[in-house]
């Protein structure tokens, strides 16, 4: 486990550190929750950073962009606007990052929604919140390879839910037959940690975390409830209304899941395969935390307190297996399928 109190450690020694000074990175799904709370802490925290942020709407997103600007003079903002469910906007998105820098730092991926319903396509014919939660995300990553390979000790966090890898239809990876969105999940969650593993294989000097942050305060289950139709209506109003408030008492807030995501971003805790150079532009690991270990070396799949999770029985058969290339090539072919019907 990792303490909060090493976390703030850690992180208010982030501006002291020259070496981590210009550092470049790309949030996706920071207009809301997790993401957000990471973002805020890193534009107020970090060194003269340049800071890029992909949302929906601008309009919605102009108090966040205003208290980040006010949160660190020093700091640049630039907000892409665009639905990441498609991947054709991804690639523009990483295009345009592509002209305008020459490496970066930190890549921070949590877009994402719970939902009841059933498998809805967008035009490229992915399942948006099965697309969200990993298709876009490892285009991001994919696309933007050539600028995290050019950083001293570049990052890539996915805050899904890493350590809960299960079994899946390895055959039906876009979960077409008997859609369930446990099943998606289930899916999304094992094929990210597979790919990670499969893209560190290639390219040793990135770190991969997978996290799985436990219950945040993100107002994530009361939109689920809220679009709760039929009979179960009335019931997920009264949990909306009664339950709910008792039960985030108990969540961690935003604030606190920004403060670990911050850590998880800039820690010597996590290093990479091949590290390009001795801790690399990171925080060094606070007195009396130790350097996390991980079975597939660079790739860290962590829980809420940032301790890294027992590799599951699945994981260990997928690994055997060599699934992750299976994953990966399913992943290349979905895109290609995808765009292709984009134009
Ligand atoms: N919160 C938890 O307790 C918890 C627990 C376990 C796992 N997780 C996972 O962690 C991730 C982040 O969770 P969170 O609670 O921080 O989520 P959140 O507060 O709902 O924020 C999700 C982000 O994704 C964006 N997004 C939603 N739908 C989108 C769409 N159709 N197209 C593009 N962007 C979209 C949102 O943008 P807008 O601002 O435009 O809506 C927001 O920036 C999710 O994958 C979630 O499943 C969360």
């Amino acid at each position: 486990m990792v303490n909060i109190k090493d976390v703030r450690i850690s992180n208010s020694e982030l501006k002291q550190s020259q070496s981590a000074s210009g550092l470049v990175a790309v949030f996706v799904g920071a207009t809301n929750g997790i993401g957000m709370g990471t973002l805020k802490q890193f534009t107020k925290l970090a060194n003269a950073p340049k800071v890029y942020v992909v949302g929906r709407s601008r309009k919605a997103s102009t108090l966040l962009l205003n208290e980040l600007e006010a949160s660190n003079p020093q700091a640049t903002v630039v907000f892409f606007e665009t639905e990441v469910s498609l991947m054709k906007n991804v690639d523009q998105i990483c295009d345009e990052i592509k002209v305008k820098e020459k490496k970066l730092d930190i890549l921070f991926l949590s877009c994402g929604y719970l939902t009841w319903d059933g498998r809805t396509e967008t035009i490229e014919g992915i399942d948006i919140p099965h697309a969200l939660r990993y298709y876009t995300r490892l285009r991001f990553t994919y696309n933007l390879l050539p600028l995290l390979t050019a950083s001293p000790s570049p990052r890539v966090i996915s805050i899904l839910a890493g350590g809960r890898e299960a079994e899946i239809d390895l055959t039906d990876l876009e979960v077409r037959n008997n859609f369930s969105g446990i099943k998606a999940m289930k899916n999304g969650t094992t094929q990210t940690t597979l790919a990670f593993e499969e893209l560190v294989k290639s390219y040793p000097s990135i770190t991969f975390i997978h996290k799985y942050p436990g219950f945040v305060d993100t107002g994530v289950v009361d939109r689920l409830m809220g679009t709760t139709k039929g009979i179960y209506a009335l019931p997920a109003t009264a949990f909306r209304w009664l339950l709910l408030p008792i039960i985030n008492l108990f969540a961690t807030s935003v604030d606190e899941a920004g403060e670990r995501g911050l850590f998880l971003a800039t820690s010597a805790r996590y290093p990479s395969a091949k590290p390009k150079a001795e801790g690399g532009l990171w925080v060094p690991v606070p007195k009396g935390v130790d350097v996390a270990t991980s079975a597939v070396e660079g790739v860290y799949r962590v829980g809420a307190d940032d301790a890294t999770v027992k590799d599951t029985p699945a994981l260990i058969a997928y690994r055997k297996e060599n699934a992750g290339k299976t994953v990966w090539e399913n992943t290349l072919a979905v895109w290609e399928r995808a765009l292709g019907r984009s134009g």
